[in-house]
């Protein structure tokens, strides 16, 4: 890996929650498109959308349009089912990434149980991966799920952040701790393997800079947070001051192993 490849970290920005807020008034306003366009402008290098099975965000139209009208690489988020999977292969975004889903959770709540389910997931990661898409598994930083996606042939695996922001929130520094040091050990874990490690769910301004001083992250994905905050800030802003926090942290972790 190349410093200059090792240094840049790419910031996925998820407009899930554009919908959210577009869909609770039933119209077009606002959209997510738009929110895509500004995110590319602002400096993201993907962007990040799930399309759930209840389409409680994200519409079928709003990745055919994220497909033909923005230049940045899509990153779909999709559940392992038949379904998805004939989306996935119509519109062939550059990236899918498999989530666990439960309709009556909130958010994706977990990592993937790609260990347990490696009957299951298989076919999906090869019919992916044989349509050119690169497959990543949403798991917790955790041995058995590194080691699963290597089984299954997943060359991309996005660490849960999820656990990590709440210990962050919690104000319990042991439990931060913890979770931090399991991240820090599944990114090593994870490149050690072979795998293409990203990480996400929960980051904020407040979180972020440790994550993305992980040398071997080399994406994170970013949604709620960043759409919740541009009510306060404006979108392009509040976008582009993530990417600052991400590229200092980055430059600062990068340098202090240097030196
Ligand atoms: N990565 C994955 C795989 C996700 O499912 C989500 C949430 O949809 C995110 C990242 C972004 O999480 P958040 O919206 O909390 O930033």
């Amino acid at each position: 890996m190349s410093g200059a490849k090792a240094a840049h970290l790419r910031l996925g920005v998820n407009i899930d929650h554009v919908a959210t807020i577009r869909n609770a008034r039933g119209g077009d306003h606002p959209d997510p498109v738009r929110a895509a366009e500004a995110a590319a402008g602002a400096g993201a290098d993907g962007i990040t959308a799930h399309l759930r099975e209840d389409r409680r965000h994200i519409r079928d139209n709003d990745i055919e349009r994220l497909m033909g009208e923005i230049r940045l690489p899509l990153n779909l988020e999709m559940a392992a089912t038949e379904e998805m999977l004939a989306i996935a292969l119509r519109h062939k975004p550059h990236a899918v990434c498999l989530v666990p889903e439960r309709r009556e959770e909130v958010t994706t709540e977990g990592g993937l149980e790609a260990a347990g389910q490696h009957n299951h997931l298989a076919p999906y990661v090869a019919r992916l991966r044989d349509a050119g898409i690169r497959v990543s598994l949403f798991i917790n930083a955790d041995r058995r799920q590194l080691e699963a996606a290597v089984s299954l042939g997943a060359p991309v695996v996005e660490l849960h952040t999820g656990a990590y922001a709440h210990a962050h929130d919690s104000g319990d520094a042991a439990r931060y701790d913890a979770e931090l040091a399991r991240l820090v050990a599944g990114a090593r874990e994870g490149a050690g393997l072979g795998l293409e490690v990203h990480a996400g769910h929960g980051l904020t301004f407040d979180n972020v800079a440790p994550v993305a001083g992980l040398a071997e992250v080399r994406e994170l994905n970013i949604g709620h947070f960043l759409v919740g905050e541009a009510i306060f800030g404006g979108l392009d802003s509040t976008i582009r001051r993530m990417r600052a926090l991400m590229d200092k942290a980055r430059a600062d972790a990068l340098g202090s192993r240097s030196a």
